[in-house]
């Protein structure tokens, strides 16, 4: 596919407003948001892919599907409705454990990624429902779900959480922004607005000269595309104006990672957060890596690039699979977008009043929480024979909970990372944080022993895990709902079962049936979920 770069516009997708308005003051309301068939222009002169899409209606649903702007301390109610056509538009492996409805239709389910909120509303892999609500799965109750927004307030996104199908239903376009704003907080802030802040949401794709999306049938370890997408465009194009301008970036790709720069660092990136939460100060970078699900929220200084310069991209440098696989093409994955800039004295525009905030959001840091009350060891197995296989601790989700953590806590999780690769790691409910990460010494020989044994005392874990720590980089020294783990090394992470910002407890019952579930973000393998209850007692192994 031989498609010419930045011919179209970047789309700005819209937003739905989450909360209502009652004598000037924000009021709860409910939402119905569809999942849709449609087809998709993603390129000037590519054929329309067909997608599933979410939206409000059949014409206003896009790739990706619209915003969500929350208001913090608003619930909001969202009946998710299941659109779909009886079988998917891209083909799925049975050999993994999936949801299959008896009577055909497409399995949905729509997570909060990010979200506080209690289980029955978290989109549980089972929680799966058909068209009309004609099947669904084992631990489906409901309808409608309440999004109570008692978090910080930051970037999240939704998308499909089905059994099986979290992957090809993403890749068809099971997708979305969604945002939780405090106007006491973010007003004073004076950063960009409006027309200046605008989400780049990020998706690598293949495509068959058809216009389809390609995924082979048979389930692979990862999926990476050579088009590069943002908000639904194959490499598009924006027109910005010499100003700041705040770009909330989300690589919602399947297994790919970015390593973002302007024009190889033309121009820096000043991150003020990251996922659902701000950072404590912001920090100026040259580039930015992020896993899948990963999110940086950033101020780009436009108005500091010399007059001569009119054009500046935005260019990929990471490998797939990261960091050890094939080096991008610089003239595909390498690139992602163009932003065309205007000339000097053409900034028809308001005057900018933004700022790049001094200070940052101050959530209670590690410090301030109450101390972890549990230490766990996970590790992260690599099973290449039996298909769709990342085990977490040896074990599937269909295993039994082996993580009960207590509602309000703080635990610190060693992550011990045995594949080649990175992994993001993702926990449902929870924010949290890498604070160190220790190489593995003696790796291969450590790496024997647990596929052999499958514990970490046997294996000597505190004898391996004494190489050298490598820092945390300071644009991911926040609260997160991804964390990267880089290959043969401890990632020491701490774990907030509580709310970051008021510092307390939630304020709801997170410890009923089915629980949460914590797994690796990459597309292809979020059907291996490993289950997490929210239990009242502490079970210490
Ligand atoms: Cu973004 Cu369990 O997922």
């Amino acid at each position: 596919l031989n498609l010419t770069k930045y011919v179209d516009a970047l789309p700005r997708i819209a937003k739905i407003r989450g909360y209502g308005i009652r004598h000037g003051r924000p009021v709860p309301i409910k939402l119905t948001i569809g999942m849709y068939s449609k087809t998709w222009q993603f390129h000037r002169d590519m054929p329309p892919t067909p997608v599933f899409v979410y939206g409000q209606s059949l014409q206003t649903a896009t790739f990706p599907g619209p915003t969500i702007v929350a208001r913090q301390g608003v619930p909001l109610a969202v009946e998710w409705q299941n659109h779909l056509p009886d079988a998917h538009i891209l083909p799925w492996d049975p050999k993994v454990p999936t949801a299959i409805p008896k009577k055909g239709g497409v399995p949905t389910v729509v997570h909060l990624h990010g979200g506080a909120h209690p289980p029955e509303f978290d989109g549980h892999a089972f929680a799966w429902f058909t068209r009309d609500f004609a099947e669904n799965g084992s631990t489906w109750t409901r309808k409608t779900y309440r999004y109570p927004n008692v978090q910080a307030p930051g970037n999240l996104w939704y998308h499909d959480h089905a059994l099986g199908l979290t992957r090809v239903s993403l890749l068809a376009g099971l997708l979305a922004a969604y945002v939780i704003e405090k106007p006491e907080l973010e007003a004073p802030m004076s950063l960009p607005c409006g027309d200046h802040d605008l989400h780049l949401v990020i998706a690598d794709r293949e495509f068959y000269t058809n216009g389809s999306i390609s995924i082979d049938r048979e389930w692979k370890p990862e999926y990476f595309g050579l088009v590069i997408t943002v908000n639904g465009k194959a490499w598009p194009y924006l027109s910005v104006h010499r100003r700041r301008y705040r770009l909330r970036i989300l690589n919602a790709s399947n297994a790919r990672y970015f390593n973002v720069t302007l024009s190889n660092g033309a121009l820096p990136f000043t991150v003020i957060g990251s996922d659902s939460s701000y950072l404590s100060r912001p920090v100026t970078v040259s580039n930015l890596v992020l896993s899948p699900a990963e999110i940086f929220d950033v101020i780009v200084d436009f108005s500091r690039l010399p007059a001569a310069v009119t054009e500046i991209e935005m260019l990929n440098t990471a490998p797939y699979p990261f960091p050890n696989g094939t080096q991008t093409d610089p003239n595909l994955d390498g690139k992602v977008m163009l932003f065309k800039v205007a000339g000097k004295g053409k900034v028809d525009d308001m005057p900018d009043k933004s700022r790049v905030p001094e200070h940052g959001v101050p959530y209670a840091s590690v410090a301030a929480l109450p101390p972890p009350t549990t230490t766990r060891y996970i590790v992260l197995y690599e099973n290449q024979t039996a298909p769709g296989n990342l085990y977490i601790n040896g074990l599937r989700l269909e295993d039994p909970v082996t993580e009960t953590p207590k509602s309000g806590t703080t635990e610190l999780w060693q992550v011990i990372n045995l594949t080649g690769d990175n992994h993001p790691l993702h926990l449902h409910i929870a924010t949290f944080q890498a604070v160190k990460m220790t190489k593995i010494e003696g790796f291969q020989e450590f790496k024997t022993c647990m596929i052999a044994n499958n514990n970490t005392a046997t294996c000597n874990l505190t004898q391996h895990a004494v190489g050298p720590v490598v820092p945390v980089p300071e644009e991911e020294k926040t609260w997160k709902n991804a964390v990267k783990i880089p290959p043969e090394f401890m990632t020491s992470v701490v774990v907030a079962f509580r709310l970051v910002e008021a510092n307390q407890p939630y304020p709801f019952d997170a410890t009923t049936e089915p629980g949460f579930v914590y797994h690796c973000h990459m597309g292809p393998r979020i059907q291996q979920l490993a289950a997490m209850l929210l239990a009242a007692v502490v079970v210490v192994a």
